[in-house]
């Protein structure tokens, strides 16, 4: 599915006219290609604080070459300020001092990742300057251009060494459509991540279960986490059999039908993975569906429907797989929010109370689990998949063009935040609500 707008600003005739009339001029978003490696030009370190010495170690585990040093007409492809040193108003000229003279040097696609203390671990000046980190990183998500993001990570003290699977996420292309987020590590006081052994294949040796992976985002999912090493169990409805199956062969995997909202679905799901694969690693509440009318329209039955299935079966599927201890240690709960869920919208009272829902569904058990599982969820924004293709073309637009890509993004972008948390070196990152809406300006 193409973004017909963006194909056409790149034509010729686009091109005076997107010039010429101030229309929005979507860049190209460059994405991650297995065997590419993570980062395609150097990393700019700078700052000052418990991490700045660490950092250049930590990206070259990654493969990803770095200097603490601008150098002249040098072009960098990513920066990492650390700002974990910040400890006062006055600190915060630091941001300034370090980003003026680099942003004109930064290629297209650039990454910038701000690593603060988070603010409650402080107190006086510097919860004040690290607090001011997240409205520094959010306005220079806004005008950094040119398909580049920006993100800033609190890292809780004592977690220094948790940052290798997220600074590979938020460097690389696979984080192309998420920028102007908070990402929280060690928040919850969880175990250190485990090594990887094979950056390329980081979940070799794991099971992974997606539901709803017949298509659209799912089955991007399903063969995302197969690319990194998973064996995937993918479920759908029994009406979607045909697409299942197709897709789980050409990923050598596996596959269960039925309806998630059935009553015997969480102990079915259970067994499946329990009896066939020994337990799951990896969870991801993908299914999902939108009953769109006004609340003053509205039919219990369809109100009732859409939350069945987007929050009260991932619930209870939950439940059911912790309780008879089918998710193994290290494992990794993963939900599937929305924008509408933080934003609101018009017509889905039902569908992003169900997706709120979701963000409290992750609160309510990252302080809980346990032998190192964690929870986390993504908030798709416009996203272009058979789902959004419906959407009438005016509101469409709009959707497309109201974040500061001025595009959509695409299921591999979701799929691909999906991995990160997935990560076996992510047991760190728990509790964290990410948005992949290119900084949509709804709900921001
Ligand atoms: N596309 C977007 O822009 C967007 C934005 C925000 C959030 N999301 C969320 O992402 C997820 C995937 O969305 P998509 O666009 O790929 O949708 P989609 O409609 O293409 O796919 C959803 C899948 O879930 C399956 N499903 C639905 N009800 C089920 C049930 N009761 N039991 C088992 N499977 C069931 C469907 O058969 C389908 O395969 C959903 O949770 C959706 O709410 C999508």
């Amino acid at each position: 599915m193409s973004d017909k707008y963006q194909d056409f600003v790149s034509s010729p005739i686009g091109k005076i006219l997107v010039k010429n009339l101030g229309l929005p001029n979507p860049t190209k978003l460059e994405r991650y290609k297995a065997g590419d490696p993570l980062v395609q030009g150097t990393v700019l370190v700078g700052g000052r604080g418990r991490l700045a010495e660490s950092l250049p170690g930590l990206l070259d585990v990654l493969g990803v070459a770095s200097v603490t040093a601008q150098g002249d007409g040098e072009k960098y492809k990513g920066l990492v300020f650390d700002a974990t040193g910040l400890a006062s108003t006055e600190d915060l000229v630091d941001l300034q001092a370090f980003f003026t003279p680099v942003l004109r040097s930064l290629t297209s696609n650039a990454r910038v990742v701000v690593i603060g203390t988070p603010p409650a671990q402080t107190e006086g000046g510097t919860r004040v300057a690290q607090r001011a980190l997240e409205g520094f990183t959010r306005s220079l998500g806004k005008e950094i251009g040119k398909g580049g993001t920006v993100q800033l990570v609190y890292v809780a003290e004592g977690y220094e060494d948790s940052l290798l699977s997220t600074l590979g996420f938020l460097l690389s292309p696979k984080s192309a459509y998420v920028s102007g987020q908070v990402v929280r590590i060690g928040a919850h006081k969880e175990k250190h991540g485990a090594d990887v052994a094979d950056w390329t294949a980081p979940l070799t040796g794991k099971v992974a279960f997606v539901t709803g992976a017949s298509r659209g985002i799912g089955e991007e999912i399903a063969r995302t986490l197969h690319r990194d090493g998973a064996t995937v169990v993918g479920l759908d409805v029994p009406q979607a059999a045909d697409e299942l199956q197709k897709v789980m062969k050409e990923i050598d995997g596996d596959w269960l039908t039925l309806d998630i909202t059935a009553k015997d679905a969480p102990q079915r799901i259970a067994q499946h993975l329990k009896e066939k694969h020994g337990g799951v690693d990896i969870v991801v509440h993908n299914a999902g569906v939108t009953l769109d009318k006004k609340l003053a329209n509205q039919t219990p039955e369809r109100f009732g429907k859409v939350l069945q299935i987007n929050l009260e079966a991932p619930e209870r599927i939950t439940a059911e797989l912790l309780a008879q201890k089918v998710i193994n240690a290290n494992g990794r709960i993963i939900g599937v929010a929305s924008i509408a869920g933080i934003a609101g919208n018009l017509g889905q009272t039902s569908y992003a109370a169900s997706k709120a829902g979701v963000i409290g569904f992750v609160d309510s058990l990252a302080d809980k689990l346990k032998d190192g599982i964690t929870i986390n969820a993504v908030a798709p924004g416009f996203i272009i998949t058979a789902m959004t293709a419906a959407v009438p073309f005016a509101t469409r637009e709009v959707g497309q063009r109201l974040n500061a890509m001025s595009q959509g993004g695409l299921p591999i972008d979701v799929a691909e935040t999906i991995a990160w948390y997935a990560n076996p070196a992510s047991s760190a990152v728990n509790g964290n609500v990410v948005r992949v809406c290119g900084q949509m300006m709804l709900g921001a």
